[in-house]
């Protein structure tokens, strides 16, 4: 059996039981509102943990078309297939595989549509010029945004074409009357639409899972709307079902020092936690004790000059070859994983209810090498 002490860095650690604990909100938050829950790939593709995540969802959603065979082959139940923008190949290979089509404009409806009318339900991703997103970069609903349709461009003609539509407007939305304001906003502007369709996407971006969010008063809105609206809602949850449930972790190569002492470990916000750079969003480090004696900035293995973790204190120096867990890493980076600088990618491990630990993947030097040529 797989002792942790023994595996080498960097590597993912998910946990199974962190994982049931998320699912188990997911599922009250389904009974009480009656809406169908579908995984968003883009945030998590780790096709390993299906086992665990299937029993509670109804299916997963997609960005792109691998996303959408992997969803179909690997999690089953329904696949959701949206695109920014689809092209005659992507149509004809997601086609036989999703259940509902989404399209983000009008003219990928229309260009598409007698193509795809007779294999899947239809739909149409409306922009509710609305958002709740704490970043202009993750905002929907940002000055010339290209994501949906907005109100003034639709036709009631577009009922002839489409079952659903789908809004997503919200990023790591942890305020509940935020979410029901836009909801409100929602069907009032669109109710025209809502009372003839049959299902409607609000996307992903709201954190049900997040400590003490009241799931009750989430769940209750929108069972209110189904009702008013008489149309089946789905959410996409991504962060929400994996939020804290991995660590990535890194052994410390080297110590320097520049008028602050930076902390090299074995891994890259660049490479393998992208949003750490792109969102300027710091990591957190289990073992640290924030305003304690030892400050470290938490350096990476890359060759960019900025590139770091996060700056944070410890109640000891850090030593050479000490491991660090830098938590809640399970969102947006696995899926982001890239070879950049050609440093050993993390491998990807699973850490089980009953105390064992599987192997999800492995990489080695043949795998970058595949990347780039054969
Ligand atoms: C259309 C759509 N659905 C779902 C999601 C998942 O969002 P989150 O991981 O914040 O729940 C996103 C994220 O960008 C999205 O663009």
């Amino acid at each position: 059996m797989l002792q942790k002490q023994n595996l080498n860095t960097p590597y993912f650690m998910i946990n199974e039981q962190a994982l049931v604990n998320n699912l188990e909100k997911a599922k009250q938050l389904k009974e009480i509102s009656g809406a169908k829950l579908v995984l968003a790939l883009k945030c998590f593709s780790t096709w390993g943990t299906f086992d665990t995540i299937k029993p509670y969802l109804d299916g997963t959603t997609s960005s792109g078309p691998y996303e959408v065979r992997l969803g179909h082959e690997k999690f089953g139940g329904e696949t959701h297939a949206y695109s920014v923008g689809y092209s005659h190949a992507d149509i004809e290979a997601v086609k036989p595989l999703s259940d509902k089509i989404i399209f983000n404009s009008l003219s990928q409806l229309n260009a598409h549509y007698d193509n795809c009318k007779d294999s899947a339900s239809l739909g149409l991703r409306i922009n509710p010029e609305m958002s709740v997103a704490g970043q202009d970069l993750a905002n929907p609903a940002r000055p010339y945004s290209r994501l949906g349709v907005k109100q003034t461009l639709l036709e009631s003609t577009v009922l002839d074409k489409v079952d659903g539509f789908m809004f997503h407007m919200n990023c790591e939305n942890k305020d509940v009357d935020a979410f029901i304001n836009i909801l409100n906003h929602i069907s009032t502007t669109f109710a025209e639409y809502l009372n003839k369709l049959s299902w409607l996407s609000l996307g992903g971006g709201i954190f049900f899972t997040y400590p003490d969010y009241p799931i009750e008063k989430l769940g209750e809105a929108l069972k209110a709307f189904a009702a008013k609206h008489q149309i089946q809602i789905y959410l996409e949850p991504g962060e929400a079902i994996i939020t804290r449930t991995a660590d990535l972790v890194v052994s410390v190569i080297d110590i320097v020092e520049n008028d602050k002492k930076t902390a090299i470990v074995d891994s890259a916000t660049e490479a393998h936690r992208l949003d750490t750079l792109i969102y300027n969003e710091p990591a957190s480090v289990k073992e640290a004790n924030e305003g304690a004696e030892h400050n470290y900035i938490i350096g990476s293995c890359s060759c960019l000059a900025g590139d770091q973790f996060c700056e944070t204190q410890f109640d000891k120096p850090l030593e050479i070859g000490q491991k660090l867990h830098l938590v809640d890493s399970a969102g947006y980076t696995m899926v982001k994983l890239n070879w950049f600088n050609g440093l050993k990618m993390p491998s990807i491990y699973f850490e089980k209810v009953d105390g064992s630990i599987e192997v999800l993947n492995e990489f080695g030097y043949e795998d970058f090498k595949a990347t780039l040529g054969k």
